[in-house]
């Protein structure tokens, strides 16, 4: 279950409560389900988080099932590097998924959609 919080009127982003970062798996994923699709929230070794539409630019694979390593996640279908921090393919792979920005606060965790009106 997710909350959101009053819409961020500098940034125009709605803030949604993931939950506890340390419910996220160290190298893995999270996925929260949003009426526009499923948003994989990963933590890194470094407890960095990331959020990316969880969906492989390639053929649409999930990317939430996949390997985390350093900043990049591996599509474990067939195993294309996708960058956390903007969602784009790794070279010498072309495409990109939604990229979504995080924060967390006093160990929570949450993603930042468009606001009201937008679709992320
Ligand atoms: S679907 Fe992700 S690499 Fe092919």
């Amino acid at each position: 279950m997710t909350q959101t919080q009053a819409p961020d009127s500098t940034t125009g982003l709605d803030w949604i409560e993931v939950g506890p970062l340390m419910a996220i798996p160290p190298l893995g994923a999270r996925v929260v389900k949003h009426p526009s699709g499923e948003i994989a929230v990963f933590r890194n070794r470094e407890d960095e988080v990331f959020a990316l539409r969880n969906h492989c630019p390639h053929r649409g694979g999930p990317l939430s099932e996949g390997i985390v390593c350093e900043r990049r996640v591996y599509c474990p279908l067939h195993n294309w590097g996708i960058a956390l921090e903007t969602g784009s393919a790794l070279a010498p792979d072309e495409g990109e998924t939604a990229c979504f920005p995080t924060r967390v606060d006093n160990g929570t965790v949450f993603i930042g959609l468009p606001g009201s009106g937008g679709s992320p």
